[in-house]
């Protein structure tokens, strides 16, 4: 069983004993309901890192509508069980009031990364990675961590939480890892419990757009636009779902390659509504190294 935190400063306390002695400690930030894709974020820290914390906490601060943050799926004993069984040494589970005192009265102090968070998701959902970078921001802070696990599922969140590490000199490497899927492709995700059966089997429209942009980049379609139209026309298949965006990004700061695009730099995003959920999902134009190809390996059996 994890030792379980509530305060920051026991937290601290927890972590202080394991750096003292010199013991890596890996940090997994989350915000509960966990499902595989967290887990398999734990199993790379336990196995990277002599020490393995994890934090539940569901950020107000990243949320636009406070019926989201409400409709929030809360399982903490589940989740401490997933923790246990994952090995992890230390649960982190403050309640908002620790983190943000003045709440519901507005934080004072923020931080903001521009450029990297402003399209995609940062246009969809203002604010919303100023929260993100904000509760990041003050994990490593508590937590201290020598290196901190995020799921490449949420791509521009991990290149905003890059990007604030790097700007504020922060002492802690940034591990992406995989995204975790069902069988047919759909990326896990706890919003994935809010679809009908009927809206899940069309969410797999995302995985597959996906997985024909990066089949097309294969077969020589090397434009943005190009593949953008590819995306769409998949999607487009599926009347159950609303394309947001499908597009061709530098893999580092999320511009958009209208032009001529070289796979092995360039990600494909893709965003969507199904009913009442607004699905994300992304991967890489061209398979590189071994994990993604693993992972392109599991795209192409549904493409
Ligand atoms: P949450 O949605 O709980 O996700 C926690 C971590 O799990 C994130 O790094 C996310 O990218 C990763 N993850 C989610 N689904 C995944 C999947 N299918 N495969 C692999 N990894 C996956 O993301 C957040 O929480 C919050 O924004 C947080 C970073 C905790 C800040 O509040």
């Amino acid at each position: 069983m994890a030792n379980i935190a509530e305060t920051a400063a026991g937290c601290r306390v927890l972590l202080d004993g394991a750096r003292a002695t010199g013991r890596t400690v890996g940090l997994v930030p989350t915000m509960g309901a966990l499902h595989d894709g967290h887990v398999s974020l734990l199993e790379r820290a336990r196995a990277e890192c002599e020490v393995v914390a994890v934090s539940i906490f569901v950020n107000p601060l990243q949320f636009g509508d406070p019926e989201d943050i409400e409709k929030y799926p809360r399982t903490m004993e589940r989740d401490l069980d997933v923790c246990a069984r994952a090995g992890v040494d230390v649960v982190f589970a403050p309640a908002v009031t620790e983190m943000y005192p003045s709440w519901p009265a507005a934080v004072a102090t923020s931080v903001s990364v521009t450029g990297v968070s402003e399209g995609w998701e940062g246009a969809s959902r203002p604010g919303h990675f100023d929260g993100v970078a904000t509760v990041v921001a003050k994990l490593f802070s508590i937590a201290g961590p020598c290196r901190a696990y995020f799921g490449e599922k949420d791509f521009q969140q991990l290149a905003v939480v890059r990007r604030m590490v790097a700007d504020l000199s922060l002492p802690v490497e940034v591990v992406g890892c995989p995204t975790v899927r069902e069988a047919d492709g759909l990326a896990l995700s706890s919003r994935n419990g809010r679809l009908s059966s009927e809206q899940r089997e069309a969410a797999v429209a995302l995985s597959r757009a996906l997985a024909a942009g990066r089949a097309a980049a294969g077969d020589g379609v090397l434009t943005g636009a190009g593949l953008t139209e590819v995306m769409r026309r998949v999607v487009e298949e599926e009347p159950q779902v609303h394309l947001d965006y499908a597009v061709a990004v530098d893999a580092d700061d999320l511009i958009e390659v209208a032009g001529t695009v070289d796979p092995s730099s360039v990600r494909l995003l893709i965003a969507a509504r199904v009913g009442p959920v607004r699905l994300i999902d992304n991967c890489a134009a061209a398979p590189a190294g071994v994990l993604y190809r693993r992972h392109a390996r599991q795209l192409e059996r549904i493409g």
